[in-house]
């Protein structure tokens, strides 16, 4: 096992999530919004997050991978699960776990865009902007971060998900 070091603790990452339902509470005002997770990262971060806006959300989710199954993207993005709730017309939060060389969450916007759906914006747990290859625009960002990270969600070669905080991989 690789040694691992604390990079964001339950109690700092319980906090943030409960600041962005908030921010997005305040901003849905009167409204639904759809919430797409993309699998598999951001099923914990996710479920937190939905529980903690305080508006009638809905839920739906889109699976997407990167050719190869590196530890990152090249570009080369392919969608294997689409969104199944209709979102022509709709409000739409992309609920993502890392956005790294941007390219996962670009070629779904992309895709999502041409559904024509009310607005779309992006959430996402962790920007690692240093990395960026494309840029996208993050409406709302948990925490700036930087090097591997897992659990909450994220793995490395599927290990790791389930761990409660979050740690760097050396
Ligand atoms: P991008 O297309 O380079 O922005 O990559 C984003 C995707 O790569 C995320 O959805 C994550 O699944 C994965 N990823 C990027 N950085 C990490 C990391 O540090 N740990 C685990 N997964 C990561
Ligand atoms: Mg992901």
């Amino acid at each position: 096992m690789q040694k691992k070091e604390l990079v964001l603790s339950r109690t700092q990452i319980e906090e943030r999530v409960k600041e962005l339902a908030e921010e997005i509470t305040e901003d849905y005002k009167g409204r639904s919004p759809i919430l797409i997770g993309i699998l598999k990262g951001a099923f914990i971060f996710l479920a937190d997050l939905a529980r903690q806006i305080k508006l009638p959300v809905k839920i739906d989710f889109v699976r997407l991978v990167s050719y190869g199954e590196k530890d990152y993207s090249d570009g080369n993005v392919r969608l294997t699960k689409d969104v199944e709730l209709p979102i022509k017309g709709e409000d739409i939060i992309v609920v993502e776990d890392i956005v790294d060389s941007g390219y996962t969450i670009a070629f779904l916007l992309k895709h999502l865009a041409r559904r024509e759906p009310a607005s779309l914006k992006v959430c996402a747990l962790i920007d690692k902007s240093e990395r960026r290859e494309i840029e996208v625009k993050i409406d709302y960002v948990g925490f700036k971060a930087s090097g591997f990270l897992v659990g909450y969600g994220l793995d490395f070669n599927e290990q790791y998900r389930c761990l409660p905080e979050i740690y760097t991989l050396d």
